[in-house]
């Protein structure tokens, strides 16, 4: 099993190579059309549909907020543009070079802080957090790094703070399984046996665990209110529908799944929106 460090050290390497080549200008003009923008991608893209579900674009004005694992920082300057006064951590420095050029090309209420490196040794106010976010950042960690992030989250957060996920969730071996079978560009197939070697060595993702049941556990260690929704039961299949057609029937597959009782949804689901709300009290 991968260390902590290791897996740091990977993705620090992938992500590096993928956010030097963000134009910042594209970020601009989202948040230029930002009714627009949103409306179509928490519509239509699963990490959107699930981190906006609910009321959560209402909520952030004049909230701290703290992105874990911002990446591109598009979503760290949506919630600025929403009036979030908003902070972002990754392990890439990438991140931080395109918070700068945002700040420099846009005059957010509160510009954006970037805090770049490991988590864990980040020296931020305890209590000050309103809301700490991961938008498919959690299943980078190790279940070890997971953990001691959750504690300091706890630290960070005030008492009526809450965290809210947007994660792959792997509920079912047999749908996981076939997942691994199927070849998608820039990943192989498991039957291509050297090859996806080959492929897992730098792969960003440890081996851990992405249940959901995972997840409440965590959150009912750490925090006194625990929710998991599923998202994405019929969406997952809509990868194989041509691009034609491929985002109505997403956002029309959102609707449908609605319809399902929620112990098919969080069996057969291939992602979940994790809210943990009241931190617990620490010793
Ligand atoms: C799949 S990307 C998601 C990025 C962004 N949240 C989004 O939705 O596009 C995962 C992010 O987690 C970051 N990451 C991985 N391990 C990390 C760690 N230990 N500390 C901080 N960031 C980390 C990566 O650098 C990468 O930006």
């Amino acid at each position: 099993m991968i260390s902590s460090q290791e897996n740091s050290e990977i993705n620090a390497a992938h992500y590096d190579r993928i956010y030097s080549k963000v134009n910042v200008d594209n970020i601009l003009k989202k948040i230029k059309n930002l009714d627009h923008f949103l409306s179509d991608a928490t519509s239509t893209d699963t990490s959107w549909v699930g981190l906006y579900k609910g009321n959560f674009k209402q909520c952030l004005k004049g909230k701290k907020v703290l992105e874990l694992g911002c990446g591109d920082c598009t979503n760290l300057a949506v919630m600025a543009a929403l009036g979030a006064e908003t902070y972002g951590n990754d392990i890439s420095q990438k991140s931080g070079d395109i918070i700068e050029k945002l700040n420099a090309k846009h005059k957010f209420k509160y510009p954006i802080t970037f805090i770049h490196g490991d988590f864990l040794e980040s020296q931020l106010q305890d209590n000050y957090f309103d809301i700490v976010i991961g938008k498919a950042f959690v299943h980078h960690l190790t279940n070890q790094q997971e953990d001691q992030f959750t504690e300091l989250i706890v630290r960070y957060l005030k008492p009526t703070g809450i965290v809210r996920y947007f994660e792959p969730a792997i509920n079912s071996k047999l749908l996981d399984e076939l997942r691994w079978l199927t070849p998608v560009p820039g990943r192989p197939s498991k039957l291509q046996k050297v090859k996806f070697q080959k492929w897992k060595e730098n792969d960003p993702h440890p081996e851990r665990d992405n249940s959901s049941e995972h997840y409440r556990y965590i959150g009912e260690k750490y925090f006194k209110e625990v929710k998991i929704t599923p998202i994405g039961t019929i969406e997952r299949f809509c990868r194989f529908i041509p691009s034609k057609w491929n985002r109505p029937l997403r956002r029309l597959s959102y609707k449908l799944e609605k319809l399902l009782p929620y112990s098919i949804n969080l069996y057969l689901t291939r992602s979940h929106l994790v809210e943990y709300k009241y931190p617990k009290a620490t010793t």
